[in-house]
């Protein structure tokens, strides 16, 4: 992700009902876009645009690259809800999770929700993670807790 972008993913990351299934970090506030680009100068994360018949629609990102371990965590949201349910954000973590064991040598990837979102969940599904637990009531939204549902993936269990 270039900076030219930072200004419309923090316009996106902004919006109440995304951000509202985000990490706590992201969630519930206004996102400044030097915010978005202190995240994408940290070493641990890579952001990327997605795009849709060539417009921004949205990111795909990993967090918590760990080198050592070779794990980090995968996550999305859709900048553009119009283009939403026609399998974009499918197809960018798809391309993600290849980039993630191809050229970054990740072993295992690993993903959160908060319980409840559906629309998550199948992209998680269709990209061949698998439900690997929960964490009980470990996250707050819309003045309730919900349980954190864990998902992973390992470079060995990528299908083709
Ligand atoms: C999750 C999100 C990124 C999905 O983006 P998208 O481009 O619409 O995703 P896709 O079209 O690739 O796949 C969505 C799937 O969810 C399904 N879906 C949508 N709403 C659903 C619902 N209420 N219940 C069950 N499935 C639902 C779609 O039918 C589709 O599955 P299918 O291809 O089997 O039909 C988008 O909804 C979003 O930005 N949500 C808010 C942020 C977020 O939740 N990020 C993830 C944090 S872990």
């Amino acid at each position: 992700m270039t900076p030219e972008s930072f200004v419309a993913v923090a316009e996106w990351l902004s919006r109440l009902d995304t951000n509202t299934w985000l990490t706590s970090e992201w969630r519930g506030r206004i996102i400044d876009p030097a915010i978005v680009a202190l995240a994408v100068r940290n070493k641990r994360n890579r952001l990327f645009l997605v795009k849709s018949d060539g417009k921004p629609c949205g990111v795909v990102a990993l967090a918590d690259i760990d080198l050592v371990d070779r794990v980090a965590m995968i996550w999305y949201f859709l900048g553009d809800t119009a283009s939403g349910g026609r399998g974009v954000t499918s197809a960018a973590v798809k391309a993600l999770v290849r980039l993630a064991f191809e050229e970054l040598e990740i072993e295992t990837l690993y993903a959160w929700i908060i319980d409840g979102n559906e629309p998550s969940r199948r992209v998680l599904e269709k990209n061949g993670f698998r439900e690997v637990g929960r964490m009980r009531q470990a996250a707050t939204r819309s003045g309730g807790r919900f349980d954190r549902v864990y998902f992973d993936l390992t470079r060995n269990n990528l299908t083709a």
